[in-house]
């Protein structure tokens, strides 16, 4: 070896290296507090000062059943006056972390070491979180290994060119036009537990057919495991906690757009989503101005006649989630929604003894405009939609730890089967019952 080749080998080690220590300087010096209020008017108050200093990030606001308390999320020289307001409103505080990048690193340290152990295509979904590239290598090589069952389409591409992947899944006999399901996950970057789940999904249908063939003789199962793809691989790269795609928007100091508040059915509501590109929940400069919730709306409308069942994964906080999102006035058939999110909870709670809770997006977290489920529902007819937050886990939510995912996903199973079978049993069709 020339020692120019040596140099560049040694430069190439330290670019990597420093790439590392990049990543990892993400939420460098970011506190976590828990704020524990005593009554409600300091819980309003706490509330009013998130909405006042966008850079106080208000987590787990009461969302899951499991939260203690309310977590505040705030850059290092915001600490400061946040505890000011504070001690002078005496909200009773705790610091939990004090760098919140070393958990980021310690996480991600977890997964590299969890991931070491497996060879591409084949992956154990059980076993580490994978990136959007692997996810889209294992999806190319089921067709393979299940012909007859297994079918990936190319549906179109994010906004930084990647590729975004479906698989439809069926039981192999052949019969064209079977009414559908459609499922999808990550169109909120952060929510690495949903594409996990959706894995685990597919790898029920397809290695566990035997003990999930009734979900299959009278339906096929569309999945698509990734949708902010940009965003998903920017989650794992650079940001941990990034929710938005990656699309520049009109103001040069913010990057990204809420996917789903980005549909076009009672899109850009003042009450549901947000005209400002810093905030989290911003709808764009247009419906559909973003290539990944376009894929979405060409798949749900592609189905349209035949799509009795959509769910969409996200996370967290043990909630099933039904239209409508953008007013408190409920859908024509919210009563069978209903009886499938039930169907769904119970099965949950007699399984494992987790409790969700299920009703109007509206009604049950806050208003929502341009979400994916409103336009399932308002625009591409579909029977019964809805928005699954996967349990909470690790120490923001949105991260489970590798070895979480195993009890999220068996637990969750439990409940996206119940449902199906529900859906299955309320939408028997003439058809379907002359074929038996
Ligand atoms: C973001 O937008 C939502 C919806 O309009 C609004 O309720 C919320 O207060 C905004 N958040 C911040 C930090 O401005
Ligand atoms: C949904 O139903 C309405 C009313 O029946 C119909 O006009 C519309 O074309 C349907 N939409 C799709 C995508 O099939
Ligand atoms: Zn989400």
């Amino acid at each position: 070896m020339t020692s120019y080749a040596l140099l560049g080998w040694v430069l190439l080690g330290l670019l990597l290296q420093f790439d590392c220590i990049l990543a990892w300087q993400d939420y460098k010096d970011y506190k976590v507090y828990e704020l524990q209020p005593h009554d409600d008017s300091q819980l309003q108050l706490i509330r009013k000062w998130a909405q006042e200093h966008p850079d106080w990030d208000l987590l787990g606001s009461r969302r899951s059943h499991n939260d203690k308390g309310l977590r505040v999320l705030v850059a290092p020289n915001q600490a400061e006056s946040l505890l000011k307001q504070l001690r002078a409103h005496r909200i009773e505080h705790q610091l939990l972390s004090d760098d919140l990048s070393l958990l980021v690193k310690a996480q991600r340290e977890d997964n590299q070491r969890n991931k070491a152990r497996f060879t591409l295509p084949l992956i154990d979904v059980l076993g580490a979180f994978y990136t959007h590239a692997e996810i889209n290598e294992y999806l190319d090589s089921l067709p393979q290994r299940y012909p007859q069952r297994a079918l990936v389409k190319h549906f179109g591409w994010s906004y930084e060119r990647r590729p975004l992947k479906v698989l439809t899944i069926t039981n192999g006999d052949g019969r064209a036009n079977k009414p559908v399901i459609f499922i999808d996950a990550a169109m909120h970057a952060r929510e690495w537990i949903a594409p996990s789940f959706a894995l685990y999904i597919i790898q029920q249908l397809l290695d566990n057919y035997a003990e999930n063939a009734d979900l299959l003789k009278d339906y096929d199962w569309v999945i698509m495991p990734v949708v902010n793809a940009d965003g998903y691989e920017f989650s794992h790269t650079d940001s941990r906690y990034w929710r938005k795609t990656r699309k520049p928007t009109w103001d040069p100091e913010n990057i990204g757009t809420d996917l789903n508040r980005n549909f076009g059915y009672m899109w850009g509501l003042e009450d549901g989503a947000s005209p400002d590109p810093s905030n989290e929940t911003y709808q764009g400069e247009h419906a559909f101005d973003q290539p990944e919730s376009q894929v979405v709306r060409d798949i749900l409308l592609h189905y349209s006649d035949r799509l009795t069942f959509y769910l969409s994964l996200h996370s967290y906080g043990n909630y099933l989630l039904l239209p409508w999102g953008h007013t408190s006035s409920l859908p024509p058939n919210f009563d069978e929604m209903m009886q499938v999110a039930d169907a769904g909870a119970m099965a949950i709670l007699y399984a494992t003894n987790g409790i969700y809770s299920y009703g109007s997006g509206y009604h049950l977290m806050y208003a929502t405009s341009g979400d994916s489920t409103d336009y399932a529902v308002g625009v591409a007819n579909v029977s019964v939609a809805i928005t699954m937050e996967l349990p909470a886990g690790g120490f923001m939510g949105f991260d489970p730890w590798v070895s979480h995912i195993e009890d999220i996903v068996t637990e969750s199973w439990v409940g996206v089967r119940a449902m199906a079978l529900e859906v299955i049993k309320l939408y028997q069709t003439e058809a379907q019952t002359n074929v038996n």
